[in-house]
């Protein structure tokens, strides 16, 4: 039965749990099947070609998964050819980029609005490109921070060295005044509380997490095909392509859950 199969997930590492996280919280019932390319982050320095081929890639594994919904749970791949994957695949598609702006849109009174993300994610314009098509009166400032990446998947959250890396990165937009800003790139919710505090209270984080498993809730009740049952347990499964030692630790107090990851190595393409 269609309803009884899982939503696939893909990141470059341990940034696309956090929308898992949020799938638990939103779609309880519902089993996932998530890929973290290890072996080949950060995506954001690479070429938008590359990066939409791995993403194909992993996609084409996650299909043989008994799947029913993709998630591109990483703003570089989404940013990357979000309309190529929907036009390749034979699921839905769902990118993290629209439901982020979409939250910010709803939060910000001074039309001023922060972008961060990867080099990749913010060179290519996606998302001044949406924001504009939905309310071209908001100011846009957008930012690569290209270290938050490697910070979280080497578990350096806690290092004093960070807190310093955030407040370079975040001077322009703390003095452009901006009140709402777009995390656009799934690692840097795990960074959100330095990111909080080097903004201040006054300033709205977004992460598009929480938006994205709406969307993902809405396309599958209307397919009628949300979950009928309450029983996932140990259904979940996770792959990465590097060994998992790394991506176990960080995603089991994500998600605060056993994690047991395994390993597949992915031919070079
Ligand atoms: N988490 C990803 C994103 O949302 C990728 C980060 C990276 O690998 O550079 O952009």
């Amino acid at each position: 039965m269609e309803a009884l199969k899982s939503i696939a997930l893909l990141d470059s590492g341990v940034g696309g749990l956090t929308v898992v996280k949020e799938i638990f919280k939103q779609l309880p019932e519902e089993r996932i099947v998530y890929f973290g390319d290890t072996a080949r982050m950060p995506y954001g320095p690479r070429p938008h070609e590359e990066v939409r081929k791995f993403a194909m890639q992993i996609i084409d594994f996650l299909q043989t998964q008994d799947i029913k919904l993709v998630i591109v749970a990483c703003n570089s791949a989404s940013a990357a050819g979000l309309p190529y994957y929907q036009e390749n695949v034979k699921y839905p598609v769902v990118g993290v980029i629209e439901p982020g702006i979409r939250a910010a849109l709803s939060h910000t009174t001074t039309k001023k609005v922060g972008v961060i993300g990867t080099e990749g994610t913010i060179n290519s314009g996606a998302y001044e490109e949406c924001i504009r098509s939905l309310d071209p009166a908001v100011e846009i400032f957008s930012l690569a921070c290209p270290l938050f990446v490697l910070i979280v998947e080497n578990n350096l959250i806690g290092a004093k060295e960070t807190r310093k890396v955030a407040e370079e990165y975040l001077r322009p937009l703390k003095e452009a005044g901006v009140d709402a800003l777009i995390l656009g790139c799934t690692h840097y919710p795990l960074m959100a509380e330095v990111i909080q505090e080097v903004m201040g209270p006054e300033v709205r984080l977004i992460s598009s997490a929480e938006e994205t498993a709406r969307e993902a809730r809405e396309i599958l009740n209307d397919r009628k095909l949300l979950n009928p049952s309450s029983d996932n347990s140990c259904h979940h499964r996770f792959f990465v392509s590097a060994s998992p030692e790394n991506f176990v630790e960080i995603g089991e107090t994500l998600i605060n859950m056993k994690v047991k990851a395994y390993q597949v190595i992915l031919p070079a393409i």
